[in-house]
């Protein structure tokens, strides 16, 4: 069902209070990446656009544990929202009490952020009284946090009992692009599943073996699937306590007519620290003492050939070490692949999102979420807490 968005409400002389997802990553007191200010840019300047009276805007960064840490203050935050927004933002030391409510009164600014919301542990715990301090210092509520959806937080989940909601345009596209490749109405569906734990990506590959025709393996996840057929893996990283888990996967992928594919070779290293160690396994072995830290030229080339096939891709989790670039090959050429293919591809956010701005793809992708845990869970089929607290556009 659809949400109601910031096109049904009339924002003019209206104060609004928009919880946004700047957890951003810092670096020496700046933000090192901006990607998620940027993507909260379009609904910010609407929102200015239709004549609000003040927006005030806010957000968790880091985790802070419910206490105020100095380095995890939001002025890297509004500085780079000024110079992106062309107009000086009006930062405030805390997010609550009668100082606050003064400082938005008696501001000219336009655009005010509030200190960051896990100072305080009724954040996380989802207290309903701070709920209602933050709805009070606002007409009308917009959620555009979709990093932070999977939170059943009191900015992202409970404030929505106390004010007219809705969500912003970068919640309404994330939704959008997510639920259309978990549909997957274009057929054949590829999964490209990487990262470190298949415990991380069980619940996707559960949700998916319903819908996909392939999934492509690949990260060091495929040395647990690799290592629960028999097949030698060396020293690589291997989660022994998944070892089942895998086994029945690949079963259950065998009962739904899912093809998982699993690497042919690999790149492999003696020592990580040590490149210069690293060789092509020449098969699906990895031979004793060595650690598998990419996929190899011939599972790039097969990968690419059942890519090339496919109308629909999700990409989640990357295919190597993509961090280190005597690593990243593989990650690297796929995620440039993906870019000459005519189909819908959607990149499901945390280290693959990383990797697509690393290698420059981004930006020619149908869509690479914001959300690290927001769109796993998402993927997985839950229902997210910041999605459904808004209301749908009947009722
Ligand atoms: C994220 O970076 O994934 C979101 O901002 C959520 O942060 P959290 O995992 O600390 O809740």
């Amino acid at each position: 069902m659809a949400k109601l968005t910031v096109r049904d409400f009339d924002f003019k002389d209206k104060r609004v209070i928009m919880r946004a997802d700047f957890n951003v990553p810092l670096k020496e007191g700046k933000v090192e990446d901006d990607s998620r200010i940027i993507s909260a840019l379009e609904t910010i300047k609407y929102l200015l656009d239709k004549g609000v009276k003040k927006l005030i805007l806010m957000s968790h960064l880091g985790r802070p544990k419910g206490k105020v840490v100095e380095e995890l203050r939001m002025g890297p935050v509004a500085g780079r929202l000024s110079e992106l927004l062309g107009e000086e933002v009006e930062k405030l030391d805390d997010c609550r009490g009668e100082k606050v409510k003064e400082a938005i009164e008696n501001t000219d600014k336009r655009v005010i952020l509030l200190e960051n919301l896990r100072f305080y542990p009724q954040e996380e715990a989802g207290d309903e009284n701070f709920a209602q301090e933050l709805a009070s210092l606002a007409d009308i509520y917009v959620n555009d946090a979709f990093g932070t959806a999977h939170r059943p937080h009191a900015s992202t989940t409970i404030i929505a009992k106390f004010l007219p909601s809705c969500i912003g345009f970068l919640m309404e596209k994330e939704i959008n692009y997510l639920s259309k490749v978990s549909q997957a109405s274009q057929k054949p569906f590829i999964a490209i599943l990487g990262g470190a734990k298949v415990s991380d990506k069980i619940g996707v590959v559960e949700n998916l073996l319903e819908k996909v025709d392939k999934i492509l393996i690949g990260g060091a996840m495929a040395y647990t699937f690799l290592k629960s057929q028999g097949i030698e893996v060396g020293a690589s990283r291997v989660e022994e306590d998944k070892l089942e888990l895998a086994k029945d996967i690949l079963e259950k992928a065998k009962e739904k007519k899912v093809e998982i594919l699993l690497p042919l070779d690999h790149l492999c290293v003696e020592d990580i620290e040590k490149p210069q160690t690293k060789k092509f396994s020449q098969s699906v072995d990895i031979p004793q003492g060595y650690k598998g830290v990419d996929i190899g030229p011939e599972t790039i080339e097969k990968y690419k050939q059942i890519i090339s096939q496919a109308k629909t891709v999700l990409w989640n989790g990357p295919l190597g070490i993509f961090e280190n670039p005597e690593y990243s090959q593989g990650t690297r050429e796929i995620a440039e692949f993906l870019t000459q293919i005519e189909a819908l591809v959607v990149v499901g956010g945390g280290d693959s999102a990383s990797a697509a701005k690393k290698f420059g793809v981004a930006d020619k992708l149908s869509w690479v979420s914001t959300g690290g845990g927001a769109s796993l869970e998402f993927l997985e089929g839950k229902e997210l807490p910041g999605i459904s607290a808004i209301p749908d556009k009947t009722s």
